[in-house]
């Protein structure tokens, strides 16, 4: 059950002992869990399998504690960013407090978990590298795209399923295969909702990607599709703060061209793909928590 992940987090930061840092978690919404879900669902609710969920938890809450800093985001779930709220320097550090916590905690799980999970934890800051560094650049590389989204969102999803498939004495193989493809179906549907989604659902102005210099997956296919002159005002546009006429264009030209079906329907494939595997081996429960990637709003 998802509350035992829940309590097993508090008791962690209140193993802490530190006033402040609980004040600032208790801020802090907790989101979907998912990748808690994940583990629950393939490993069961033992001790070992409810503190590896935690943790997961507490190092994808750093992770995202650090990436609102990165990316200059004032909202996150439709409320107020920690960054927002208390500045840059305590949302930091108090990523680096549930990070590093996490880390002594995953010492007690066992060496094959641990490896599991902290060779995920490097993927994702590689890959939150790439994003930063990607986003200087108009890119319209469709593998590099998929490259940097496996390394920052789908390779910890990737681990909560192989390190709970290990505790669970399974192979981990298929399951790991399982979670890399809703981990990259899961950031491509994260991607296409920062168009389609006005600003008071997601929490983040629409196209705020792009205006970042994020060219996701829809601005690649956009771009394919463009004659020249449109591809030229798609590229002038890029890493801009885009008036409503700007935006009306692209989003215009994203619903001219089927863009958004395009792309929804890849992460759709990725997802039953995945479910296709795991029915391959028994798991037709892992079903509906992979329908939950591609059918969420925010
Ligand atoms: C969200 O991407 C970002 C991630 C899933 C990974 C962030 C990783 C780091 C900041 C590396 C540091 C790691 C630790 C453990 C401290 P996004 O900006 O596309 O998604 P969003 O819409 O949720 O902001
Ligand atoms: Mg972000």
């Amino acid at each position: 059950m998802l509350s035992t992940v829940e309590r097993k987090i508090e008791q962690f930061i209140v193993e802490l002992d530190d006033k402040e840092v609980s004040t600032l978690y208790s801020k802090l919404p907790h989101g979907k869990r998912l990748r808690a879900k994940l583990i629950l669902k393939i490993a069961g609710s033992g001790l070992a399998v409810v503190k590896t969920a935690a943790i997961v938890e507490m190092i994808h809450a750093a992770s995202l504690l650090h990436d609102d800093v990165i990316d200059d985001a004032y909202t996150r779930r439709a409320k107020p960013s920690l960054n927002a709220l208390y500045g840059n320097k305590t949302a930091i550090m108090l990523g680096d407090i549930l990070y590093s916590k996490g880390f002594l905690e995953l010492n007690n799980i066992s060496a094959e978990v641990a490896k599991i999970i902290s060779n995920a934890v490097v993927q994702l800051s590689l890959g939150e590298l790439k994003d930063v560094s990607l986003s200087k650049t108009f890119n319209l590389d469709k593998d590099i795209y998929l490259e940097m989204i496996y390394q920052k969102t789908a390779s910890l999803m990737e681990a909560s399923a192989g390190a709970a498939a290990v505790l669970a004495g399974k192979d981990k193989t298929a399951y790991m295969t399982y979670g890399r493809n809703l981990g990259i179906a899961f950031q491509m549907i994260d991607d296409l909702l920062d168009i389609t989604t006005d600003a008071s659902t997601l929490g983040k102005p629409a196209l705020h990607d792009f205006v970042e210099g994020k060219t996701t997956l829809p601005y690649i296919y956009l771009y394919e599709v463009l004659d020249a002159q449109g591809q030229n005002r798609l590229k002038s546009l890029h890493a801009k703060v885009l008036n409503t006429e700007e935006q009306a264009w692209i989003v215009q030209q994203m619903q001219a061209h089927k863009i958004i079906e395009k792309s929804f329907f890849e992460a759709k494939v990725l997802v039953q793909e995945a479910i296709e595997l795991m029915r391959n081996n028994g798991e037709e429960a892992l079903t509906t928590i992979a329908m939950q990637m591609i059918d969420r709003k925010f």
